[in-house]
């Protein structure tokens, strides 16, 4: 178990590998709850350890009926904790303590009314009808001995049902999900008033911990922290740089990928500004002697990230008292690699990753957080918030949105344009609504065009942006077509080389957000 300051509230959530178990956890700690999402099969001596306040069992793909669905241990029942069932996690519960569940006959999927049939915390101060999101095929038919039904809906008689004696409630639907409107009030009422939660987890307490903590862990020794201008590793600098000053030593590798303006905002605005000490390479040129000729996707990326781990390790090498390693690792790829639901691991070539046999030992502060949680925790700290809440940006950068041989040209082409379409997406005031948009260039597919009398044949930009949650699924933004046509005419108006802008319609999936 990592160190960690376990703050006094702490609620478990074991996993039966639902897509919206994250969700459950966000929505708990937007209650100032601190909340962990571990393996359903964790040994009962180890959830006990943590002196939980609560359990909550999530959802997950399996059947009750399966002969190798998943079950709780059944200690779990006697520590005593008030437990939260979602879904499966209902169904599990229903069935460990003598219920019937019925196989797939009353399926239910998506947005369903729901009746409160029983005055009860759960729902406590909420109206007795109710829109919830459904998403199941078993369905408990009677709830088990000492429980009595709480909510149904037309084809679910037992929605949600609690034991007030023993605080173990259910509910079939998903409280975590948007589509439940007052599922974070319902999952409130359980924290606060079955619970007894005060709710003393915020962002300050956190910074305040893991200060603590950093200074335990490094003493007077030295870390160093590669920053690469995204708020993930920008955070995790501002946060070690409270906590041990100039124990800390940043480096900054531009490998000449990056957007405009990037070097200056990490080197002056940022750095500068915290009083890191920074160490600034300059890698660009050796970056495209390597790139030189390379068109296949994959190598590029893995040209990229070799190239970027031999900078850094010679930088970091050079630091001969430096015992640590400061990385941005964050909630969801320690969820994802340490549950049973690897299958949905998204692996990314990323640059920036640690090299492996460097003889680091890991600080890895923000590894309890989600991505909205280190932005905030970046406010607090004082980033500046144009860089707190800049669109995430790609380790190998600008190269995966070249298609084709990277030049420095070509670099400086796109650059000029993303800048402009990000210029008049935050003009427009859409700049935090979309989670990425910028220019793409496809230098394979010269297009003929006519500017004053002359004819050209030049390069097209696409515009891409998207709306999403986390990156795994987006949507086309909808941007208005005033935004697209000033960015159009900007674009081959300002940007020699370029003269046709088309906007990329298709959603993830089927396509990816970069284009590569
Ligand atoms: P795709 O193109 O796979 O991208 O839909 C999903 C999200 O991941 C970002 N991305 C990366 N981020 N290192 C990163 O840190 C990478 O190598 C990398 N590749 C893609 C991409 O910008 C999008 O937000």
């Amino acid at each position: 178990m990592p160190i960690q300051a376990t703050p006094s509230e702490l609620v478990i959530i074991l996993d039966f590998g639902a897509q919206y178990t994250q969700l459950i956890a966000r929505r708990i700690r937007e209650c100032h709850v601190y909340c962990e999402v571990i393996p359903y099969d964790t040994p009962v001596n180890k959830i006990v350890a943590r002196e939980p306040l609560a359990l909550v069992f999530s959802g997950g793909p399996a059947s009750v009926y399966d002969p190798s669905a998943p079950h709780i241990d059944q200690a779990v029942y006697d520590l005593g904790l008030p437990i939260l069932g979602i879904c499966y996690g209902m169904q599990a519960m229903a069935q460990d303590l003598g219920a019937d569940v019925a196989g797939a006959t009353r399926k239910e999927f998506g947005k369903t009314r729901l009746e409160v049939v029983t005055q009860n915390l759960l729902f406590d101060g909420l109206n007795p009808e109710l829109v919830c999101w459904m998403s199941h095929g078993d369905t408990v038919e009677s709830p088990p001995p000492g429980f009595e039904v709480l909510a149904a809906t037309d084809n679910c008689p037992v929605a949600a049902m609690g034991d007030r004696a023993r605080k173990f409630y259910a509910v079939q639907f998903h409280p975590e999900v948007v589509h439940t409107p007052w599922g974070t009030e319902i999952i409130r009422n359980f924290l606060e008033k079955i619970c007894g939660a005060t709710g003393q987890w915020t962002m300050g307490s956190f910074i305040n911990a893991q200060i603590q903590i950093i200074r335990e862990q490094v003493g007077n020794k030295h870390v160093v922290c590669g920053l690469s201008g995204g708020i993930d590793s920008t955070a995790v600098a501002a946060l070690v740089s409270k906590a041990i000053g100039d124990q800390l030593t940043c480096i900054f590798v531009n490998h000449g990928l990056l957007r405009k303006g990037e070097e200056d905002d990490v080197q002056k605005r940022f750095a500068a500004a915290f009083n890191i000490k920074l160490i600034y390479v300059d890698a660009e040129e050796r970056f495209l002697r390597r790139l030189a000729g390379v068109t296949d996707p994959e190598r590029k990326r893995k040209i990229i990230g070799e190239e970027f781990v031999r900078v850094f390790e010679e930088e970091a090498c050079k630091l001969t008292d430096a015992e640590f390693l400061a990385q941005g690792t964050l909630y969801p790829d320690v969820i994802e690699s340490g549950t049973k639901n690897a299958a949905k691991i998204k692996t990314h070539h990323n640059v920036g990753g640690l090299p492996e046999d460097m003889n680091f030992k890991l600080l890895e502060p923000m590894k309890f957080l989600f991505k909205d949680e280190v932005r905030a925790v970046s406010e607090e700290l004082g980033v500046p918030t144009d860089l707190v809440w800049r669109q995430p940006f790609p380790g190998p950068g600008l190269a995966i949105r070249i298609t084709g041989e990277v030049t420095k040209e070509r670099l400086d082409m796109l650059r000029s344009a993303d800048w402009i379409i990000i210029d008049e997406i935050k003009r427009s005031g859409l700049y935090r609504k979309v989670w990425q948009s910028f220019a793409v260039l496809t230098p394979g597919t010269s297009s003929v065009g006519v500017m004053g009398d002359q004819r050209t044949y030049a390069y097209p930009i696409v515009i891409r942006a998207v709306t999403s949650e986390d990156a795994m699924t987006a949507e086309w933004a909808r941007l208005p077509y005033e935004v697209l046509e000033r960015i159009s005419n900007r674009i081959v108006n300002e940007v020699p080389g370029i003269n046709r802008v088309v906007y990329d319609i298709t959603s993830k999936p089927p396509s990816t957000i970069e284009w590569e």
